[in-house]
C-alpha cells in the first residue's frame, strides 16, 4: 500500500495548484491513500468550499493545525465530515474529531492529526499519551499521524516514540521540506516536515515583501499568499502488507 502525504495548502493558488495536479500525480506515484494537510487553504484556516475541492481531487483525509478554527465557516462541517480532522489534543468541545478510519485495500487504517507544544497553543494536552490512548483504544491495522509541530526535537521525538506501532508518522506546520526521511526501528516511515504546497517564491506561503514587512514591524498586516514557483510538496510511505514501512519518498511536483 502506498500513502501520499501533502504538506500544508498555502491560499487559493496552493488549493488551485493542488486540485489540478494531484489526480494525475496520485496515478503517477500508484497512492492508495492521499492525506493532505488543509489547514492553510484559507490563509489562516479552511472553508467548507475548499474542503469540497480538496476532496473532489482525490484526497482521502484532510488533516489540519493551529489554523483549524480560524474559520468559523468551517465548524459545522468539522462536526457533519468523517475525514476532515483537527488535532486530537486540543479541548475536546470544540467542533471535530482528531482521528478517522478508512477502509484501503481491505485493510483498517486509521489517520490521526495531533499538535505538538513547544511554542503552541496552551490548551494542548500531551500529544504522546494522546497517541498512546488512540493506538490502545482505536482498532485499526494500519496507523498514520499528522504531528503539526514547530520544533525539529518534539517532532523527533514524536516519531521515535511510535517507532515500531506508527506506519508513518509526518510532520506539518514549518511549511519547510526536510531532508531527513527515513525508516524507524525497521517500520515507522517518518520525515519531520513534508513541506507546503502552493507558491514556493515566498515566505513559507506568503509573498516575501509581505512577511519581510511584518518582521520589520509594519502596522497593517498583509498575508497574501504567494502563487510564483507553485509547487506540491510530501511525501510518500511505501507499506508491506504487515503495516511496516518499506521506503519514503520525498516529493516535489511542479507543473510538469
Ligand atoms: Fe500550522
Ligand atoms: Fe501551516
Amino acid at each position: 500500500m502506498k500513502v501520499l502525504a501533502i504538506g500544508d495548502v498555502c491560499g487559493l493558488p496552493g488549493v488551485d495548484f493542488l486540485c489540478a495536479e494531484l489526480p494525475a500525480l496520485r496515478r503517477e506515484l500508484g497512492a492508495d491513500l492521499t492525506v493532505v494537510n488543509g489547514e492553510n487553504a484559507t490563509g489562516r484556516g479552511i472553508s467548507p468550499e475548499l474542503a469540497d475541492s480538496i476532496f473532489y481531487a482525490d484526497a482521502d483525509v484532510i488533516t489540519l493545525g493551529n489554523h483549524a478554527f480560524h474559520n468559523r465557516k468551517i465548524f459545522d462541517y468539522l462536526d457533519e465530515r468523517a475525514h476532515i480532522i483537527r488535532p486530537g489534543n486540543l479541548p475536546s468541545q470544540l467542533p471535530g474529531v482528531g482521528h478517522t478510519v478508512l477502509e484501503c485495500g481491505g485493510r483498517r487504517v486509521c489517520v490521526a492529526n495531533l499538535m505538538g507544544r513547544l511554542n503552541m497553543d496552551f490548551r494542548l494536552s500531551d500529544p504522546f499519551a494522546a497517541a498512546d490512548r488512540l493506538l490502545r483504544e482505536q482498532d485499526a491495522d494500519v496507523y498514520i499521524f499528522d504531528f503539526h509541530a514547530e520544533a525539529t526535537s518534539e517532532k523527533n521525538a514524536f516519531g521515535y516514540f511510535l517507532a515500531g506501532r506508527a506506519s508513518a508518522v509526518f510532520g506539518t506546520h514549518t511549511h519547510v521540506q526536510t531532508a531527513d526521511e527515513r525508516v524507524l526501528r525497521g517500520y515507522t516511515g517518518y520525515i519531520t516536515d513534508l513541506g507546503m504546497t502552493g507558491g514556493a517564491d515566498s515566505v513559507i506561503g506568503v509573498i516575501p515583501e509581505h512577511s519581510v514587512e511584518y518582521f520589520r514591524g509594519a502596522q497593517t498586516l498583509r498575508f497574501e499568499s504567494s502563487e510564483s514557483d507553485l509547487c506540491i510538496c510530501g511525501a510518500l510511505f511505501e507499506l508491506d502488507a504487515g503495516g511496516a514501512c518499506l521506503s519514503v519518498t520525498r516529493i516535489r511536483h511542479e507543473k510538469n
